[in-house]
């Protein structure tokens, strides 16, 4: 049976219900499952799933729970290929022939080599029709951060910049500037909320003395772990950062040494301290990524500033870009722009433009 327009519908519903767990599984993608019967009259979704916040149960399992008998001779939508690996519980996979699914369209192939193409085979075998690829690169974007960390070992990195119409990202002395308007920022929040990590220099946090929270009505929850880069702790104590590190993590991600007495103080604050090696330009970029990989974090934000921004792109280790140009101009004595749609990286194309009231946003991606 081909591939049909409904199950391209089907599939899209699905990449867009997956973003609801992103940021909170841990090292499991969000990945999510419709279980869909056709009985004639019209077709009628009877079972959703996706994976729980912590990384399990998986969506498979969680959809034929919710179909319960419905689930037999159901299509399932996954926008992963199921697990084929016996961990703690069955494959994914097996349970999908056990309770009887006709069908299966899968969106991308699970990199991990305990499943690629294995889970596609246990399907097969027990009988169940498969199409894979389906909306592939729309699953893949998604998924970026689980795809990234399997096959670059390290998270996936996005830069977003808000930049002033004349180019600048700031004004040196004058704190926080507004270059954008309340839907990009709310726009900007809810990537926030869908990141693991939200990276900053010790730069930003003393000219702007962010929160950097998830302030969405409703969302504020979805704050993830903020760092800052800081080789010489002048984090101050009264900073925002430092003032909330007991409802959201802060990570002060340091070159000193436990014994020294700033260190002891952020610690004593709530903050969790993270031992760095450094570079020529501050803290060691690619080691920090490891070990942020190794605790479990696979979506990082680089939210700035301008040192910062040009040393993941000098290291190459920006894979997503975001910039928010406003229409306002800073003028000559702002902070200049790293990065700008007239001036990109190579490697960079361009994916999407939107418009979100008066601004306008761009979004490039690393060729892989
Ligand atoms: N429009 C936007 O989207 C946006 C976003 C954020 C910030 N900003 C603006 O950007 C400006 C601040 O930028 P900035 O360049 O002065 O500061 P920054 O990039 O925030 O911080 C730079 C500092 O971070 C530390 N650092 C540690 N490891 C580093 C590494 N590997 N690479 C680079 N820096 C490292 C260094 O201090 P140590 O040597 O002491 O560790 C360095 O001086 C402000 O005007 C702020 O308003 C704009």
């Amino acid at each position: 049976m081909a591939v049909s327009s409904f199950d391209k519908r089907m599939m899209a519903a699905a990449i867009r219900y997956s973003y609801r767990n992103l940021g909170r599984t841990g090292t499991n993608p969000s990945v999510t499952t419709l279980l869909v019967r056709d009985d004639g009259e019209v077709p009628v979704i009877v079972g959703r799933g996706i994976t729980a916040i912590g990384g399990r149960p998986h969506a498979e399992t969680e959809a034929i729970l919710e179909a319960g008998d419905l689930a037999r001779g159901a299509t399932a939508y996954v926008t992963l290929e199921p697990c084929a690996h016996h961990g703690s519980t069955p494959p994914c996979a097996e349970a999908l022939v056990r309770d009887g699914i006709r069908r299966v369209v899968a969106a991308t192939t699970d990199p991990d080599g305990r499943v690629s193409g294995q889970g596609y085979k246990i399907l097969e075998d027990g009988g169940i029709e498969v199409e894979a690829g389906v909306l592939a690169s729309d699953a893949e974007y998604a998924m970026a951060g689980y795809l990234t960390q399997r096959e670059l070992g390290r998270p996936h990195v996005t830069l977003k910049m808000a930049l002033s119409n004349d180019g600048k990202i700031g004004s040196r002395g004058s704190g926080q500037v507004a270059i954008t308007g309340p839907e990009s920022n709310a726009v900007s929040h809810v990537l926030r909320a869908t990141s693991d990590v939200i990276i900053v220099g010790i730069g930003t946090v003393l000219e702007d003395d962010p929160s950097l929270t998830c302030r969405l009505p409703g969302m504020e929850d979805r704050t993830p772990a903020r760092l800052v880069l800081d080789r010489n702790l002048r984090l101050p104590l009264q900073s925002a950062l430092v003032r909330s590190a007991h409802d959201h993590p802060v990570i002060v991600a340091t070159t000193r040494l436990p014994d020294d007495g700033k260190y002891q103080q952020l610690s004593e604050a709530g903050c969790l301290m993270m031992a760095c090696e450094e570079s020529d330009t501050g803290i060691a970029l690619p080691e920090l990524l490891d070990d942020l990989a190794g605790r479990g974090y696979s979506t990082v934000l680089v939210e700035g500033g301008a040192a910062v921004a040009r040393a993941f792109l000098d290291a190459h280790l920006v894979d997503r870009i975001r910039l928010y140009v406003g229409p306002g101009e800073i003028g000559k004595d702002g902070v200049e722009a790293p990065v700008d749609p007239d001036n990109m990286p190579s490697g960079f194309e361009l994916t999407g433009t939107e418009i979100y009231g008066a601004d306008r946003r761009f979004e490039y991606e690393r060729s892989r």
